[in-house]
């Protein structure tokens, strides 16, 4: 039985009701960040800005359940992340190797092989004395772990690899960069450039995959065929173009920035990094794969991003939606936040996907988006959704229809 069918048609009193009844949540309270803790967290701070945080609901990922908490404005994200995990199923992923890297630069070099030479014969020198800052990491089994280096024209970049346990990790490896810069600067007797971390570690990537059958994509094996063909078709489109590639992208990272707002973690480094991958072969392309298994009668989706994200640390600790988002998610760890997070991306590009090559987006986009046109138009109360209604029936989901319909329905009622 699917404990969320129809979950959506409930009012958020009841919803969080049955997330409580469900053991999921605590309490139906709902959450705010106070003033007093939200100056802590940015400057010259006035007051908060609002964003809607919905639920994603029918995700199993790796045999675990998951309500996934999602922020974020634009209308269908919510609800096409749900259904595409209701139609999916699950989810398998793995994330084998999650590790930050920092790097310290030193340009104007004459000799970058020599002075690469050089700090190498020191690495271990240099990496105990990285291991030297923050001792509670490395008591929890993280800390710095190797060294590594290159060079890009007359400059020699020297790359930290971090293991942050279940933390962003940013502080630490800042602090521990920074620390290692001095004893770099006297290895070469030159000035280091700056020391920072790197949002971006393409061999530290988490996979995500996912199926559906034929049967179940379609009304018929026949018709899920033909669906699944144009679905692979789409994927394999957004390779070859930019201009498609962009939005193909954009409707992955729908799902996985809603999911980072939730949890506090960091959607700035997290986009660049995965638009940094969607061009590591020399053009910028579509991030996702679908392919057809013709043995086992079904569509295969594949998801591959250089995501980490933190569960600990930086504003998550003290921010009490993300703790709240979090407690939702029964507590995961780093990793089965980013595979999370990059089985949200997948969900949320099949359902866009599925949507552009058969009834095209505005059916379901725009049915949803009308009730955000019905607000806008100036409908309030209980006329939001009459005016939605209407709006959707009248097939011209746009604002000039909704002041006539509004106009008239208040007409009406005088
Ligand atoms: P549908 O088939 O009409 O939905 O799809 P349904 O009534 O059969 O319901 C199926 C399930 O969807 C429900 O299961 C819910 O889980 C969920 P049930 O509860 O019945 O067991 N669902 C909802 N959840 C919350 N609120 C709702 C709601 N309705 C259904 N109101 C749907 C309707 C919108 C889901 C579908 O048309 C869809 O997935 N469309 C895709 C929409 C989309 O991708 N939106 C993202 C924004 S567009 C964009 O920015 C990206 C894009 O440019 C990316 C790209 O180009 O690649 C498109």
């Amino acid at each position: 039985m699917n404990l969320f069918s129809g979950f959506y048609k409930l009012s958020p009193e009841e919803r969080l009701e049955r997330l409580e009844e469900l053991k999921l949540i605590d309490s139906v309270k709902k959450v705010t960040l106070p003033e007093e803790l939200a100056m802590t967290m940015s400057e010259n701070y006035l007051f908060n800005f609002e964003l809607p945080l919905g639920v994603a609901v029918n995700f199993n990922v790796n045999d675990k359940q998951y309500v996934v908490p999602m922020v974020i404005e634009e209308p269908s994200v919510v609800a096409a992340a749900s259904n595409a995990a209701k139609i999916l199923r699950s989810f398998t992923g793995v994330f084998p190797k999650r590790e930050l890297i920092g790097q310290i630069i030193i340009t104007d070099i004459s000799d970058s092989d020599r002075m690469i030479d050089r700090l190498n014969q020191h690495k271990e020198y240099l990496l105990e004395q990285a291991r030297s800052v923050n001792l509670s990491m490395i008591k929890r089994g993280g800390g710095p772990k190797d060294i590594f280096f290159d060079q890009y024209q007359g400059a020699v970049s020297l790359y930290l690899t971090y293991d942050s346990c279940d933390a962003m990790g940013a502080n630490a490896i800042n602090t521990t960069l920074e620390h290692l810069t001095s004893y770099v600067e006297s290895l070469i007797d030159s000035p280091v450039l700056m020391a920072i971390l790197s949002n971006y570690n393409p061999d530290a990537t988490v996979k995500v995959t996912s199926q559906v059958s034929f049967n179940d994509l379609g009304s018929n094996s026949e018709a899920g065929f033909e669906l699944a063909k144009r679905i692979v078709a789409a994927s394999e489109y957004a390779k070859l173009d930019p201009y498609r590639a962009v939005t193909h992208n954009k409707g992955i990272m729908n799902g996985i920035d809603a999911l980072l707002l939730a949890t506090g973690n960091d959607f700035r480094a997290v986009e660049a990094a995965c638009h940094a991958f969607a061009s590591r072969e020399g053009s910028y392309q579509g991030l996702s794969n679908w392919s057809l298994d013709l043995t086992g009668q079904q569509l295969v989706g594949h998801l591959e991003l250089p995501i980490n994200l933190a569960t600990l640390g930086g504003t998550i600790g003290v921010n009490p939606t993300a703790q709240w988002s979090l407690d939702l998610l029964g507590r995961p760890s780093a990793k089965e936040l980013s595979i999370l997070a990059c089985s949200v991306g997948l969900a949320s590009n099949f359902a866009a996907l599925k949507a552009l090559v058969s009834e095209g987006i505005q059916r379901g986009h725009m049915s949803l988006q009308s009730r955000v046109l019905a607000a806008q138009a100036g409908a309030i109360g209980e006329e939001i959704d009459d005016l939605s209604r209407q709006l959707n029936q009248s097939g011209q989901i746009n604002r000039q229809q909704a002041y006539h319909l509004l106009n008239k329905m208040r007409r009406k009622e005088m």
